[in-house]
């Protein structure tokens, strides 16, 4: 639909739309950070309520309210209180699905900052985040406790998105030992060993970040099942598992240390381990495709990259495995899977 409107109003005014998108996810971010779906988590609250509870401006608050219910983000009732709706809900922090830490990471002062330098790294065609912060990304996190933290909270939350779709669509039931290579908190992996009982799970990520792990794995009732063990991929991960998953891991970096990664995990991997990707593989088509948007952001923050089929099978040839197929889900998200050769 929204296609057909682009192709029926005038182009100036579809174009002056599209910028707003910016001013969109802006007032998402504050509605964020400022717990509005939170506050409105046990039943509505009219705007003053609402101002007074959240210490801020209510002339503001119901401004920014207004605009973002124009486009189906909260609801006002005809008793003029406000409520959530489906998509508000969303940007509640336990939300079964929370965006509330994407909102608040692509809307922070920071990552804002970062995406203000793309024209220098289109011109250059150097990430902005080393060439502003004077380091990697990950690096430049773990010196940034409070952003490390929402970024955390927002990988969290788009895996809790692709989990349903990457779980339905691959089989899990064949491995008896999964390790998740860079996973985070290990929502992912929390999900894979419920679908996959008989077998067990190891987390691997940096130290501080799985440091904050078992939390979420004592919540989702998994914690017997999963071994958390912290280090870098570019030194070892754990030896003897049969499959390997890196969901958005090869993606945060160029080919080199690309490469570099799956040799270590090929050095850990036996034989006839398989290795998983969880990426979105940019299609052959000139359509719109979310991970056409994703591999911006990589640009932006460490010139990685979001890869084709055959750009991975490409990365897998030079470090040992075969890339085997690669299963669609219903989102926009991959598996791509390689076999240890
Ligand atoms: C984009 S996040 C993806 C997290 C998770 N797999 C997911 O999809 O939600 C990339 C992950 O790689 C981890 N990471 C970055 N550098 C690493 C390193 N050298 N060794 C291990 N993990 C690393 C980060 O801490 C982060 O959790």
């Amino acid at each position: 639909m929204s296609r057909l409107d682009h192709h029926a109003a005038p182009p100036a005014a579809v174009m002056m739309e599209l910028m707003m998108g910016a001013w969109i996810a802006q007032s998402i971010t504050a509605a964020v950070d400022l717990g509005v779906a939170d506050a409105l988590e046990d039943g509505p609250a009219s705007g003053d309520e609402l101002a007074r509870q959240l210490g801020v401006d209510a002339d503001a608050l119901k401004r920014v309210l207004r605009a973002l219910i124009g486009i189906g983000i909260f609801r006002k009732r005809r008793d003029g209180r406000y409520e959530l709706n489906a998509l508000a809900d969303t940007l509640r922090t336990e939300s079964p699905v929370s965006m509330a830490g994407m909102a608040r990471w692509v809307g922070s002062p920071q990552h804002r900052e970062h995406w203000s330098h793309l024209t220098d790294a289109i011109r250059t065609g150097n990430a902005v985040v080393p060439a502003v912060r004077g380091k990697p990304v990950f690096e430049y996190l773990a010196g940034e406790a409070e952003l490390a933290e929402i970024f955390n909270a927002a990988m969290t939350g788009v895996s809790d998105f692709a989990i349903a779709p990457v779980v339905a669509a691959y089989d899990f039931t064949g491995f008896d030992t999964i390790v998740d290579v860079g996973g985070g908190h290990g929502r992912l992996l929390t999900a894979i060993l419920e679908s996959a009982p008989q077998a067990r799970g190891v987390l691997f990520d940096l130290p501080e970040v799985v440091a904050k792990a078992p939390a979420l794995l004592r919540k989702h009732g998994i914690e017997k099942r999963v071994h958390i063990v912290g280090g870098s991929f570019f030194d070892a991960v754990p030896a003897g598992a049969d499959a390997y998953v890196l969901k958005n891991v090869i993606h945060d970096w160029p080919d080199d240390d690309a490469v570099r990664i799956l040799r270590t995990v090929r050095a850990a991997a036996g034989p006839n381990a398989r290795v998983l990707l969880i990426e979105f593989v940019i299609p052959d088509h000139d359509r719109n495709f979310h991970g056409k948007w994703v591999d911006i952001e990589m640009l932006v923050v460490a010139n990685a990259r979001e890869r084709t089929a055959a750009e991975y099978g490409r990365l897998f040839t030079q470090t040992g495995f075969r890339l085997n197929q690669v299963v669609d889900t219903v989102g926009p998200i991959s598996v791509v899977e390689a076999i240890a050769v």
